[in-house]
């Protein structure tokens, strides 16, 4: 029997989606306004599920004060009020797309998840838009 537990986060993050070989044109033919090169902000929506079996001697599959702390450590204070691409190693080279943010979030957390839980992340840029990454 396996049960998901989940964790609602939330981070503002600005970035800029842009290939340095093109000129602004391009990009914002290929981005759209997330090209600006003055930058933007999103407010960012992160569910992490922990998905496993129930510990027989607590009852949890997780603590979620554990998976708090964890997604607070990893993400939300490295990441929060940030701007992506300048000041978050990982986007140094790497665009900052939800695809991107939500595969960088997983790598973060994957390795502080027992390895016999899956993980599913789920990204929203906006409350309509978001995508899934569970490795
Ligand atoms: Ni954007």
């Amino acid at each position: 029997m396996k049960v998901k537990v989940s964790r609602k986060a939330h981070f503002n993050a600005a970035h800029r989606l842009f290939r340095p070989e093109w000129d602004d044109a391009k990009n914002l033919a290929v981005f759209g306004k997330c090209s600006n090169p003055k930058y933007h902000g999103h407010n960012y929506d992160l569910v992490v599920s922990v998905t496993g079996a129930i510990d027989i001697t607590t009852g949890f599959v997780i603590d979620l004060k554990v998976l708090k702390d964890l997604i607070r450590s990893e993400i939300e204070d490295p990441f929060d009020h940030k701007n992506l691409n300048e000041e978050v190693a990982e986007f140094a080279e790497l665009n900052p797309t939800t695809e991107n943010i939500a595969v960088v979030i997983w790598q973060k957390l994957r390795p502080n998840i027992d390895p016999e839980h899956e993980l599913e992340v789920v990204l929203y840029e906006t409350p309509r838009n978001f995508l899934t990454y569970s490795g």
